[in-house]
């Protein structure tokens, strides 16, 4: 695995955040503001999308990315980063240059970054080539190799019961399933073992992330179950394996800020509210995920400021979604009943521009989330319909940052250009590009770069934006009201939270 930057939100060890609301000074005169402005339709917000300033504000993201290279020796926009930083003053001032048609906020909030230098396990002489440190993991004490006989694990490892008096001072290994693997690490730590080895349940290799920190959380691996197989039958017939484990790890608290930005006009009883991440992950720029979902925000709300709205119109840059749906969580986290009532929806944007697209929409039903998440899904459906486009439907199943909204009894869906899914022969039918190839070849690497944006997605997508944002500033007629703030659904356990394997 590669080394990465990781982090998660230590929501346990964190106390509240600091919310800032911060009323801009007017630059126009009442006379000017949203109230005297011709209300906002679609036919002419989609119009006013122009590619070009898109591509132009991609080309200013990425010379901001580029600012991390003292540090991370190439361009990224992780959390923590100066390119990181810079994103969000380039959001925070956009805005605040529209006048007074905005309120802004800055939401901060605590999140823990970590870093893996170097990792190496060798079972039985070999270096097993599948194995890879988990997300978040601590390094082995005093970040030496440390060595001990491989003990399975009982079962899926969740009770303690499960581990074995020998596990103490030994490197567990641990079957993937049932709870997280933070779970797992932390269970073995309280046997006393001194590294982890979690292995795949099912094909392939095993990455993911050990999510919010535990002082008993020890170094852990993740390992294919092709790989482990052989181990697991020495051990079953009760031979001895060697291990050592090895890692070189830090983990460590930062500060980091979502924007919120609601427009003045329109009721702010009913919001119709959108968001995108601003963050990278530390592995590259990030200009496809999601740059194009964060600046294509940015321009709906600059366009936005020539019309009237009848609804509020609420927009979110969340920081941290590559570490774990951090900022998004936070944010819902924190909201009162009341509040949380006032958001009628929460349309998810998160890669809108990926250059062997599909058009993606996310099949949230009524059935298994908050009444709405339907009747929005289908504007989708319906916008792609009537622009002759073909779409396929895509699991709406925890992966981005409309989680902690339908969680929280809040309608939500989203559309996707396409991450690191394979195109089938029959999407390549439906949509051009190269079958048989991810939907963005570049997804979480370093070539995510202005040159991965496929511009044609992007302009339809933008346009797909505008219309849903019009719609809902104009009115909610026939769309559900809110109901309770819970939903049965939502308490279903998911592997994802975000873009790493939790379990
Ligand atoms: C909010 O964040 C922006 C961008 O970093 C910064 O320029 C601004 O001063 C902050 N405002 C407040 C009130 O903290
Ligand atoms: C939609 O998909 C069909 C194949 O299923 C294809 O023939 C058609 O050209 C596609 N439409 C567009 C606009 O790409
Ligand atoms: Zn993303």
């Amino acid at each position: 695995m590669r080394p990465s930057l990781i982090l998660a939100l230590a929501s346990q060890v964190v106390a509240a955040g600091i919310q800032l609301p911060l009323v801009l000074p007017s630059t126009s005169s009442p006379a000017e503001s949203s109230a005297s402005k011709a209300l906002v339709t679609s036919e002419a917000l989609q119009g006013d999308i122009d590619v070009k300033n898109l591509l132009e504000r991609a080309n200013h993201l990425y010379e901001l990315a580029k600012l991390s290279e003292g540090e991370y020796s190439h361009p990224t926009r992780v959390i923590g980063s100066k390119g990181h930083i810079a994103t969000i003053d380039y959001i925070y001032s956009t805005i605040a240059s529209l006048g007074d048609y905005y309120t802004i906020t800055n939401q901060t909030f605590d999140a823990v970054v970590g870093n893996v230098f170097e990792s190496r396990l060798v079972l039985d002489g070999q270096v097993p080539k599948s194995a890879s440190a988990m997300s978040l993991t601590p390094p082995t004490y005093k970040k030496q190799p440390e060595s001990g006989p491989l003990v399975l694990v009982e079962n899926d490892g969740c009770e303690q019961v499960d581990y074995p008096a020998n596990v103490h001072g030994s490197i567990a290994l641990i079957r993937r399933g049932t709870c997280t693997f933070g779970d797992k690490s932390a269970l073995a730590g309280k046997a006393g073992a001194v590294a982890a080895v979690i292995y795949n349940s099912g094909e392939g290799s095993l990455s993911g992330t050990l999510g919010v920190p535990s002082q008993y959380h020890i170094a852990t691996f993740g390992l294919s179950s092709e790989e482990s197989g052989p181990y697991i039958e020495q051990l079953k017939s009760g031979k001895t394996v060697s291990a050592s484990a090895y890692i070189d790890s830090i983990v460590e608290k930062i500060e980091t800020v979502n924007i919120i930005a609601q427009t003045n006009g329109g009721d702010s009883e009913n919001c119709v509210m959108l968001g995108a991440h601003s963050d990278s992950v530390a592995e590259g720029p990030g200009i496809n995920d999601d740059g194009s979902g964060s600046l294509t925000l940015l321009e709906v709300a600059t366009q936005l400021t020539k019309y009237g709205v009848n609804n509020c119109v609420r927009f979110g840059w969340w920081a941290g979604e590559e570490e774990g749906l951090l900022g998004s969580d936070y944010y819902v986290a924190m909201l009162s009943q009341e509040e949380n009532a006032k958001i009628r929806l929460f349309m998810d944007y998160d890669m809108l521009a990926s250059p062997n697209y599909a058009n993606q929409v996310y099949d949230a039903t009524n059935e298994a989330n908050p009444t709405g998440s339907q009747e929005l899904r289908d504007l989708y459906i319906e916008y792609y319909l009537s622009n002759d486009q073909n779409y396929t439907l895509i699991p709406f199943d925890g992966r981005s940052d409309y989680d902690a909204f339908i969680k929280h009894g809040i309608p939500g869906g989203g559309i996707a250009a396409g991450a690191e899914g394979v195109k089938t022969k029959e999407e390549a039918e439906m949509f051009g590009g190269t079958a048989g190839e991810w939907f963005d070849p570049c997804y979480h690497q370093l070539c995510d770069t202005v040159d991965n944006l496929n511009l044609k997605a992007w302009e339809l997508n933008s346009k797909l934006v505008a219309h849903s944002v019009a719609s809902f500033a104009t009115s909610f007629k026939g769309f559900p009201e809110r109901s309770t703030m819970q939903s049965e659904a939502h308490m279903a356990v998911s592997n994802w939270h975000g873009p790493k394997l939790v379990m």
